[in-house]
């Protein structure tokens, strides 16, 4: 069964939420830093693919090794079963990085793994010459850590943050990745009111309803793997077939987003769309100090500007003060900001229940939570 070792790669910070899923999907699993390692079948590579929202993709690992000298690298990555992978005519690129290592010449690692894989197909294919590698993509990764060389292959192509939908995007969007995980950290649950104030996008509103309706993120699109030989295409049906099966359609939403730029609302709108959720999210063209709502215990996730660039501070801060008030009445509501302005408590008014370190691409930022009243016991 578990014959893989398997890598998800996940965002610095965003590591145990991704190992909660990995564990949900099935599989027992360790957490290192920024990496959730696991083992499993063709089943997993499949599964973790269609379904983890907060990793950023999933690599085999093939092997890991100390190795100080290109000679050692050079033999360690030979002895290593590439067939048990790579077809004949594969065709593989190597990337790489190294941290804290003797081997620092990356493009001198890449080529050299290129070559110990190259002789080892050649010997195992028994080919001379070149390989074609007009065949399935493989790429594949050498990065170095401490002098310990791990070798992995990739199995999602482009990163799972790509799930299908966005059309178009704004000027600072948010990676769907970080996204969904805005919306894990809440409290929300699918029958309690949602809001994205500064919707964008809408990156925040479609992952909370992809996950509201138990969506699996990857439904929409591929993977670099389907066209690998040993992952039969059945296992892709039943995983397909499962995600459809758990998917909740029937589950009503209540979300909204709103951004003061009509555009980004018109894009937004879009992107629900492409994403088959059209009619669930509702959108529209709101400045946050004009939010009221008379429902209650419902869940705010807003990402509004940070005022990074030079002038612009003082006037997020001011609408960071208005949004202060205008929720402030709001005693029944969750409220979750991420930015990355240090001051923010002060401008919106009130010291967060909770603060949340987080990295928005290389932006430091804090999630800032407010936690609401909870409802009644009988609500
Ligand atoms: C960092 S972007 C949000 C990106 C979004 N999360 C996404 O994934 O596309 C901030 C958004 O806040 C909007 N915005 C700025 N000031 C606002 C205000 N006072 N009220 C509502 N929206 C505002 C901007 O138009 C912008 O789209």
């Amino acid at each position: 069964m578990s014959k893989y070792d398997l890598i998800a790669t996940t965002a610095m910070g965003l590591e145990a939420l991704a190992a909660k899923e990995v564990r949900d999907l099935g599989y027992e699993c360790e957490v290192e830093n920024g990496r959730i390692t696991f083992k499993g079948d063709e089943a997993a590579i499949v599964r973790s693919n269609l379904w983890l929202r907060t990793a950023d993709r999933v690599r085999i690992k093939v092997g890991e090794f100390k190795a100080t000298s290109f000679d050692e690298l050079f033999e360690k990555t030979k002895s290593l079963p590439w067939e048990n992978y790579m077809p004949e005519n594969a065709e593989f690129p190597v990337s790489g990085k190294s941290v804290k290592s003797k081997l620092f010449s990356v493009s001198d690692c890449q080529a050299i793994v290129k070559k110990a894989i190259v002789e080892r197909m050649r010997t195992k294919y028994k080919k001379t010459g070149w390989l074609e590698e007009n065949g399935p993509l493989f790429k594949i990764e050498v990065a170095l850590h401490k002098d310990v060389a791990l070798l992995t292959i990739d199995a999602s192509g482009s990163g799972l943050h790509k799930r299908g939908y966005r059309a178009g995007q704004g000027e600072a969007p948010l990676k769907e990745t970080l996204a969904a995980a805005l919306v894990m950290l809440t409290n929300w649950t699918p029958d309690k009111p949602f809001v994205d104030p500064f919707c964008g996008s809408g990156t925040i509103p479609i992952e909370a309803a992809l996950i509201g309706q138990n969506i699996a993120p990857g439904f929409n699109r591929e993977f670099i793997s389907e066209a690998w030989h040993w992952i039969p295409e059945k296992v892709w049906e039943d995983a397909r077939n499962e995600a459809e099966d758990l998917a909740n359609y029937d589950q009503p939403l209540d979300i909204a987003g709103a951004d003061i730029d009509h555009r980004m609302v018109k894009i937004a709108e879009e992107n629900a769309f492409e994403a088959g959720l059209g009619e669930l999210i509702n959108f529209k063209q709101m400045q946050v100090r004009d939010f009221t709502t008379t429902k209650e215990y419902g869940v705010i996730v807003g990402n509004p500007p940070y005022g990074e660039r030079l002038g612009e501070k003082a006037a997020v801060q001011r609408m960071y003060a208005e949004m202060g008030k205008a929720l402030a009445p709001l005693d029944t509501w969750s409220i979750y900001i991420l930015t990355s302005d240090e001051e923010f408590e002060t401008h919106f008014g009130k010291p967060a229940t909770k603060k949340r370190k987080l990295f928005n691409g290389f932006i430091r930022t804090d999630y800032y939570q407010y936690w609401g009243k909870r409802p009644p016991r009988n609500k």
